[in-house]
């Protein structure tokens, strides 16, 4: 879940965003829970209006990670073209082109949120049956989460891996389909995903239970049944507790 949002406060820009911006403006719209923070650059003769992600070099994300699989779902669904990454001994940092459409939690839709909660579950909908699972070369199941997890050094419980729920439908997950990844038009319609560091295949629930848990800390409760409903599927709370809590615990 992204305890996140724009930074407040100035923002000190790294010296790779300041020569990528080639004296434009630079501003800060958003800091992750890992003190990640994205910049956005505008267009210019020539130059492309983009958006810049920066992690510290030593933080528990591989931003490359996210530039392979970026650049594989790009053929199936909208999301943000590459345009460079990479890392020095400070910082790691991820260069794409800006893709029409704002987040879904920008101020008029924390006003508004039905329209939006509706995009979410049209567009992560739209993302799972776009995304070919027998041709994805990413895997975010169970056992690779948890692997993925210890080699951070973190444990996950027995307890929660007793008797995780049988595959409902195996899909290629957005893998952190939090309610800012998706970008809506004017109009509140769904254009796009950013933000695909853990894509890969799970069961489908695995990104459900983690959208429409998002919804509760952007908008406040009770948004559930409008995203399953937009998305196309009955709740499953079986499932949705056992991925809420994976998300948790991983
Ligand atoms: N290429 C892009 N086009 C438009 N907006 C973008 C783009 N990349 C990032 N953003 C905006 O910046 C925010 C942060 O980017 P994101 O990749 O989600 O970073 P984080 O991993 O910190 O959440 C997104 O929620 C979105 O609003
Ligand atoms: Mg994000």
């Amino acid at each position: 879940m992204e305890i996140a949002g724009r930074p407040r406060g100035p923002v000190a820009i790294p010296a790779v965003v300041l020569d990528l911006a080639a004296g434009r403006d630079v501003e800060a719209v958003w800091r992750n829970n890992l003190d990640g923070i994205t910049f956005e650059i505008a267009g210019r003769a020539g130059l492309h209006h983009v958006f810049v992600k920066v992690a510290a070099t030593g933080d528990d994300v591989d931003l490359a990670d996210e530039a392979r699989r970026l650049g594989w779902a790009r053929s199936f669904t909208p999301v943000p073209e590459v345009l460079d990454s990479g890392r020095d001994d400070e910082f790691q940092w991820l260069v794409t082109r800006a893709v029409a459409g704002t987040s879904a939690v920008a101020e008029r839709w924390i006003a508004d949120p039905a329209p939006a909660v509706r995009a979410i579950g049209e567009g992560l909908r739209a993302l799972h049956d776009r995304l070919p699972v027998e041709a994805c070369p990413f895997d975010w199941s169970i056992e690779s989460r948890v692997r993925r997890a210890a080699a951070k050094g973190i444990h996950v419980p027995e307890s929660l891996l007793e008797a995780p729920p049988p595959d409902d439908h195996p899909v290629v997950c957005h893998g952190d389909a939090c309610a800012p990844n998706t970008l809506l038009d004017e109009d509140g319609r769904f254009t796009a995903h950013v933000d695909l560091g853990s894509l890969g295949v799970a069961d489908r629930w695995a990104d459900l239970a983690v959208a429409s848990w998002s919804l509760e800390w952007n908008y406040g409760p009770g948004w559930d049944d409008l995203m399953l409903d937009a998305y196309g599927i009955e709740p499953d709370p079986a499932r949705i507790h056992f991925y809420r809590r994976l998300w948790d615990a991983t």
